[in-house]
């Protein structure tokens, strides 16, 4: 990271998330996009977004997999805050192509099959929707796995060439819910029934008291349980 980038940083350990945001908007103006896949953190960055009228993008990436209370939650998130979530969808001809290949459900036959298919439903149009911004803003947090634990606020992100900010690294869990049920932030309704991190439907299950956030994530794998989104 060059030393005005270190700079950045620094001044943005002492904002809060919404300070941050706010920052960010206005050092790169028009050019930071936010993704959001409506898990509890994203709601809370879109909250903030449309409450404080910040000049961010918002889009979500739609595998054609998703829960339909997932995509029910855009159409519930855009009535509630007036705003656009931009939805980006996987090129047909790609789909096509690995459907015909390793069938409908290949996923679940080898990591190698599920990364393909993570590859073409999420990071291909991720590469789209970053195209021609300078930030990406997500909802990642440490908390959620071993992996994510030494992110920072601020990284480079050498895979897709672009600044990554990360408002909400450092909230925990309960931070997290308090925050939403206090500011009646629209969740969706698959948490009240057991399922923290949630993804595509095939690939999420309901996680039991004390197993870790991500186990419901891709449960058959013995894997690092990440989809390419966020490589390091
Ligand atoms: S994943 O890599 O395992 O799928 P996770 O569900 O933890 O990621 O979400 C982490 C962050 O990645 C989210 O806060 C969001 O910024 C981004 N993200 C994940 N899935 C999507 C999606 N379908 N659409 C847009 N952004 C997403
Ligand atoms: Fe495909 Fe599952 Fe990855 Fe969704 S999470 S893109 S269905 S492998």
């Amino acid at each position: 990271m060059n030393r005005n980038l270190e700079e950045i940083a620094t001044q943005l350990d002492a904002l809060s998330p919404a300070e941050g945001l706010a920052l960010i908007a206005t050092l790169f103006p028009g050019k930071v996009t936010f993704s959001t896949s409506l898990g509890m953190e994203d709601q809370v960055i879109t909250q903030l977004i449309a409450s404080n009228n910040l000049p961010i993008h918002i889009f979500s990436l739609d595998t054609g997999r998703l829960f339909p209370e997932t995509l029910d939650l855009i159409a519930r998130t855009e009535a509630k805050y007036k705003t656009r979530i931009q939805v980006y969808y996987p090129t047909t001809s790609s789909v096509e192509k690995l459907v015909g290949e390793n069938g409908i459900n290949g996923f679940y036959d080898s990591v190698e099959n599920r990364k393909s298919c993570c590859q073409v439903r999420k990071v291909e149009p991720l590469r789209r929707a970053l195209a021609g911004n300078e930030v990406w803003v997500t909802g990642l947090r440490a908390e959620q796995s071993a992996n994510r634990s030494d992110l920072k606020r601020l990284e480079w992100d050498p895979a897709n060439h672009i600044l990554k900010f990360n408002p909400l690294l450092n909230w925990n869990f309960v931070e997290l819910v308090n925050y939403i049920e206090a500011t009646k932030i629209p969740y969706n309704p698959l948490h009240d029934e057991g399922f923290i991190s949630i993804g595509c439907a095939p690939c999420t299950r309901a996680i039991l008291p004390g197993e870790d956030p991500r186990a419901g994530r891709w449960w058959w794998e013995d894997s690092k349980k990440e989809c390419g989104l966020h490589t390091r």
